[in-house]
């Protein structure tokens, strides 16, 4: 069964991108199949591993081509979130160069705009039917996707923000990290 890591701290620049990568590289390393996915919508974990200057591969995952696959966590929750009425399915993942069993699950700028419904869900959902569904969501498209691929481990890099999305990660996953940097205030 698959093991969910989130890495949070509402303190941005702590590391949680990088030891998100490094950390899955080195389990990947040791023969784990690890899923890296990227919930924070400044994207810089896909940046990381799609490379900004490949166009052609951002292309392929969030071009017009990429319309109605689903190739990163927003197509992913869709369904869901966008009351489209068909069964979440496992995200395509992309499979890091250079280290086997390690894979991507691309975030989307466009996540965020997921965050005010899920947080009325997450208050309203006992009381909205239409909500019901929603809380769970995120949950449930990890854990499809980690059976696709078999997955150990799944390790989620969080954008660094209290966010109702974060609220959800924190409360669904098995484990969390808190990487902190004590630095000054300038
Ligand atoms: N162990 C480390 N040693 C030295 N530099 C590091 C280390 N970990 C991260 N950094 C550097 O610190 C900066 C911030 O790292 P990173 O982007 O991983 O933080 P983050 O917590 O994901 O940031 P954000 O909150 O914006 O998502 C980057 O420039 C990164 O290269
Ligand atoms: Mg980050």
């Amino acid at each position: 069964m698959v093991r969910k890591i989130a890495l949070f701290n509402h303190k941005g620049g702590v590391s949680k991108t990088t030891t998100t990568f490094n950390l899955g590289w080195m389990l990947a390393s040791k023969g784990k199949k690890v899923i890296l996915v990227d919930t924070d919508p400044q994207c810089n974990l896909s940046g990381m591993v799609l490379g900004f200057s490949t166009k052609q591969e951002l292309e392929k995952i969030y071009g017009e081509s990429a319309k109605g696959k689903i190739l990163n966590i927003k197509a992913g929750l869709a369904p869901a979130f966008e009351s489209q009425p068909r069964e979440i399915e496992a995200v395509n993942c992309v499979p890091i160069e250079g280290q086997d069993g390690l894979f991507l699950l691309p975030g989307h700028v466009g996540l965020a705009e997921y965050e005010v419904t899920l947080g009325l869900a997450q208050e309203l959902s006992a009381s909205i039917q239409t909500l019901k569904n929603l809380p769970g969501s995120i949950s449930y498209l990890l854990d499809k996707t980690a059976t696709k691929y078999s997955a150990d481990y799944i390790l989620i890099d969080m954008s660094p923000s209290l966010s109702s999305i974060n609220q959800n990660l924190l409360m669904t996953s098995d484990f969390f990290i808190l990487p902190t940097i004590p630095d000054f205030f300038q």
